[in-house]
């Protein structure tokens, strides 16, 4: 009796204790998701293309990997209860469109729902989860989206768990990526349920705004931005604040995708694409797959970045990096051009609440990389003078002499 005992309690503290692959996100996840762009014309021609763009275009070379399907890829759940695909819209099924995607050389995933339905309106995997975990391993799949409409009745942290507990008995390892919009602050609880949840209702491709729904709002970059900044304490190697999926190539202007995707990296975001991968412009492309803006975001320190000061509508942001380097982003808020000034060796930069660095720019030297140029920019020995677009950036990398 007292052994069974034993062996129940430890089964239970298996579970108790987290993460069954605690190192599938040692850094920020980079891929695709369908919604943004795609919503409810999902479909494997959709899914496919996007693959093959991925794979062929230079981003899986800069280190996306996930091709994920979002809301409304659903068909009804069978006789037993097991969730199927939409047969129009999958006519091969779902195993032969993640061998697909794996063929590539890339990895796939899957979206969800804690409630009885998503928010599309599909079949949830509330009282499924297990059954659900079940097929999403059957089909292949690497990474769960798992969303929180029609669950505001549902202990969130319980909810996320048994989802979590479902995923490590179907025996795959999968990505978990909460989506409950901050709404329970996933932050204080998450990181041994989840290796990412989102911390914000959605973003839509807006650069300063929100767009009011009456019972919901779409936020916009800087309102997403502002929203991370008490944040970053949270995250680290394995467990990230998700600011939700980019927005570049949606329509915003170029310097505002340019500045969008640079604030994400300063915050070693996930850098979840959400555009038209296969019909991009160039100069999207050439935003999503810059190796060294990218660089700063999958860092290995894993640290997210910190304003450090305003001045007018420039936020100075740092990020410390490994081997004792530091990003550094000048981000104009404002529309129209602004001219910085910055006198390094006056400036006490440090950062004693995550990474416990100091830049001590008043005994050590950097050279100073644009990384967007690609150009060397000097070294810290001199004071930097710029001028910054609006809704723009001017982002640097440091390096000890
Ligand atoms: C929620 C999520 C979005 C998306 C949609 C799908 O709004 O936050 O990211 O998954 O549902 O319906």
């Amino acid at each position: 009796m007292k052994r069974i005992l034993l062996i129940l309690l430890c089964v239970a503290g298996a579970s108790a204790h987290g993460q069954k692959y605690p190192d599938l996100a040692m850094t920020p996840p980079m891929g695709w998701n369908s919604w943004n762009k795609f919503q409810g014309r999902i479909s494997e021609q959709v899914i496919r293309e996007a693959a093959q763009a991925m794979a062929t275009n230079g981003m899986k070379d800069a280190g996306y990997t996930y091709i994920n399907l979002d809301d409304l890829w659903h068909g009804p759940r069978d006789a037993q209860g097991f969730i199927t695909a939409n047969p129009k819209k999958f006519p091969s099924g779902m195993k032969a469109l993640s061998d697909y995607v794996h063929s590539l050389g890339l990895k796939i995933g899957i979206y969800s729902d804690a409630g009885a339905k998503t928010c599309g309106g599909m079949p949830g995997s509330r009282g499924h989860e297990y059954q659900d975990a079940y097929m999403y391993a059957q089909w292949g799949m690497d990474y769960l989206k798992y969303d929180w409409c029609g669950a505001e009745d549902l202990n969130a942290r319980g909810a996320y768990t048994t989802m979590r507990d479902a995923l490590h008995a179907a025996g795959r390892p999968m990505v978990f990526s909460l989506c409950e919009w901050g709404n329970n602050q996933p932050w204080l609880w998450a990181a041994n349920v989840g290796d990412l949840w989102r911390t914000t209702g959605d973003i839509y491709a807006h650069f300063d705004g929100n767009l009011d729904h009456g019972s919901y709002a779409e936020h916009g970059v800087l309102q997403i931005l502002d929203l991370q900044k008490p944040l970053r304490k949270y995250a680290g190697p394995g467990h990230w604040n998700d600011p939700d999926m980019l927005e570049v190539g949606n329509g915003m202007s170029v310097s505002e995708d340019r500045a969008h995707f640079s604030m994400w990296c300063m915050l070693a975001a996930p850098l979840i694409s959400g555009n038209d991968l296969p019909h991009m412009k160039k100069q999207t492309l050439d935003i999503l797959a810059n190796k060294d803006v990218i660089a700063i975001d999958q860092d290995a320190l894993g640290v997210e970045g910190f304003v450090y000061q305003t001045n007018v509508n420039v936020e100075v942001w740092f990020k410390p990096l490994a081997d004792e380097q530091w990003a550094v982003c000048f981000l104009n808020r404002g529309t129209t051009p602004q001219q910085v000034t910055f006198d390094w060796k006056k400036e006490a930069v440090s950062d004693p609440e995550v990474s416990k660095r100091d830049a001590h720019f008043d005994t050590v030297t950097y050279s100073i990389r644009n990384v967007w140029t690609a150009a060397d920019a000097g070294t810290t020995d001199q004071a930097l003078s710029a001028e910054v677009p609006g809704h723009d950036v001017l982002l640097l990398r440091l390096s000890k002499k």
